[in-house]
């Protein structure tokens, strides 16, 4: 285990100002570490396309026009919660837009997103002031504060932008990417301006992640999504201080919760973040992950997303082995390993929620 001089739990002890019914909700509540009376429960990209809802929303709206319209947004998150039942709602928005901010061309027209890849240092030295591209963002700040407007008095809204490594490697490999080669060997060759580039996002994530806490965010998630494709060395050195920063910008009283695919062999490292709470992708055994990190931590996950197409019986047989393994700790938030998949039944994700208050209920 990593020794780490940090204090533990960074978000206990301040309230930063939130209402009682929201410190003291039962999500909040595990993400720091306490004992609650039923085990609360999201999903990752919980207002997506599996969800009619949601794709009539996107009949009216294209996905970068919704992401921009904050009263949109939060109909997109509100209707997503309420329908699910679950325990928080996240601000919808994108982890891409901080790349168009900053000057990357974005769009979404075909398979996927499509950013214009940045060619070389000199286009990295020519991207726009990171501050002034997060106050451009202004509306995802204002989608947080429709969506907390919005919501029952227990219900916290997560805030969420992803991790420097995974938006660094975005920007240089255009959009999704087999080997990361790109990213691999502009790293590997020109460490400084992978250094310019990785501050830049840094300082442009806090800023973003501080306007959408003063909104009303009470709990943040950082999204490492392609942290898996880098070794533990190479995570810990190239990736990983960026991370910290970002967490470090958070005010103290604030959750954060970060979360990376592919991650088995860096539980420890994303610990090391000085986050409260580490998200666990399908891989590992939930347990086994947990007792890889410091105690006090917090965990989210990891039910495979597949499993919510399964027969309702495996799934809650499944679930029911899931819980069983963590029980009578304290600090489980019940997620998915990853996002819900496009082809979900939405009622079978609903009896899942259900299912996971039903069979943890003390
Ligand atoms: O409820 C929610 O979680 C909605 C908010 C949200 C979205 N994207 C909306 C979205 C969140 C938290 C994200 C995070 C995100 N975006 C990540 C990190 C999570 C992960 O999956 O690892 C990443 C890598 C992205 C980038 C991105 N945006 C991709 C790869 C795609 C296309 C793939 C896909 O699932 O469609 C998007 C588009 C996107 N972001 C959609 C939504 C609802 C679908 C857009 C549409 O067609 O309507």
């Amino acid at each position: 285990m990593s020794s780490d001089p940090r204090p533990r739990l960074r978000s206990a002890g301040n309230r930063q100002g939130l209402p009682p019914a929201l410190w003291g909700s039962r999500f909040l509540r595990a993400c720091r570490g306490e004992p609650v009376e039923a085990t609360p429960v999201w999903l990752m990209r919980q207002a997506g396309r599996y969800l009619p809802s949601y794709r009539a929303l996107r009949t009216r709206h294209s996905f970068l026009a919704l992401c921009r319209n904050p009263q949109a947004c939060a109909e997109a998150a509100l209707t997503a919660r309420a329908f699910l039942e679950v325990d928080a709602s996240i601000v919808f928005s994108d982890i891409l837009l901080v790349l168009e901010a900053l000057g990357v061309p974005l769009s979404f027209a075909g398979d996927g997103p499509q950013l214009r890849p940045l060619a070389d240092a000199a286009a990295i030295a020519g991207l726009r002031d990171p501050l002034q591209a997060a106050a451009d963002l202004g509306f995802v700040a204002e989608a947080v504060r429709a969506t907390v407007a919005g919501s029952p008095p227990d219900i916290p809204c997560i805030g969420f932008a992803g991790a420097p490594f995974t938006l660094a490697a975005y920007a240089l490999e255009g959009g999704a990417s087999r080997g990361f080669l790109r990213t691999k060997r502009f790293l590997y060759a020109e460490p400084v301006a992978w250094q310019q580039l990785c501050e830049r996002l840094s300082a442009c994530v806090s800023a973003l992640i501080c306007a959408q806490v003063a909104a009303g965010a009470a709990c943040v998630q950082f999204f490492d999504s392609w942290a898996g494709t880098l070794s533990r060395a190479d995570y810990a050195e190239y990736a990983l201080p960026y991370l910290q920063r970002c967490v470090q910008a958070v005010p103290p009283g604030i959750a954060v919760i970060v979360f990376a695919t592919g991650s088995t062999h860096l539980l420890e490292l994303l610990a090391e973040s000085g986050a409260d709470v580490v998200g666990v992708d399908s891989g590992p055994d939930l347990l086994s992950a947990w007792q890889r990190l410091p105690p006090g931590l917090a965990v989210q996950g990891n039910l495979d997303p597949a499993w919510l197409l399964a027969p309702w019986n495996l799934l809650r047989a499944r679930t029911r082995e899931l819980l069983d393994r963590v029980r009578g700790r304290a600090g489980h938030i019940a997620n998915l390993g990853h996002g819900v998949l496009k082809d979900t039944d939405p009622w079978q994700a609903r009896a899942w929620v259900r299912y996971v208050h039903e069979a943890t209920r003390r």
